[in-house]
């Protein structure tokens, strides 16, 4: 009889770790703001967007950047990819790309 219960009770455990474990991936892939790649920054406002909100935010923020300076006629060198290789590590290349971005941030 002992034997029953025991085994009820390391079930009903099983089965609330196995909840919380799921809603713990449920938070990683939902709410919780996906990380920046970089760890240190040259620019302040993006270590900001990117400690507020992840790398959505530093994302919102470059849009943003460079909507402005096409507004304020300069085109050449405002796609992502004119500073960045790719866009899942947003490694920087390009003549002084930081330089470049600042004034539009
Ligand atoms: C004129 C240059 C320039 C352009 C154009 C540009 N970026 Fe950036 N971006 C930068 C620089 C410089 C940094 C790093 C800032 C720092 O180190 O503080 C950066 C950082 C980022 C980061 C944070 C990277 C990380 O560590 O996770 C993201 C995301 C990003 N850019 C997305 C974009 C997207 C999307 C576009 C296009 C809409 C874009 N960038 C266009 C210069 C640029």
């Amino acid at each position: 009889m002992t034997h029953k219960i025991a085994l009820a009770a390391a079930f009903s455990a099983i089965f609330a770790a196995g909840l919380l474990a799921s809603s713990a991936n449920a938070a990683d892939e939902g709410e919780a703001p996906k990380p920046c790649v970089a760890k240190t920054f040259k620019i302040a406002k993006v270590k900001a967007a990117c400690e507020s909100g992840g790398s959505k935010a530093a994302k919102d923020l470059m849009k943003k950047a460079t909507k402005k300076a096409k507004a304020a006629g300069v085109t050449e060198g405002m796609k992502c990819k004119d500073c960045h290789e790719d866009l899942k590590n947003y490694k920087l290349k390009g003549d002084d790309p930081v330089g470049k971005i600042k004034k539009w941030l």
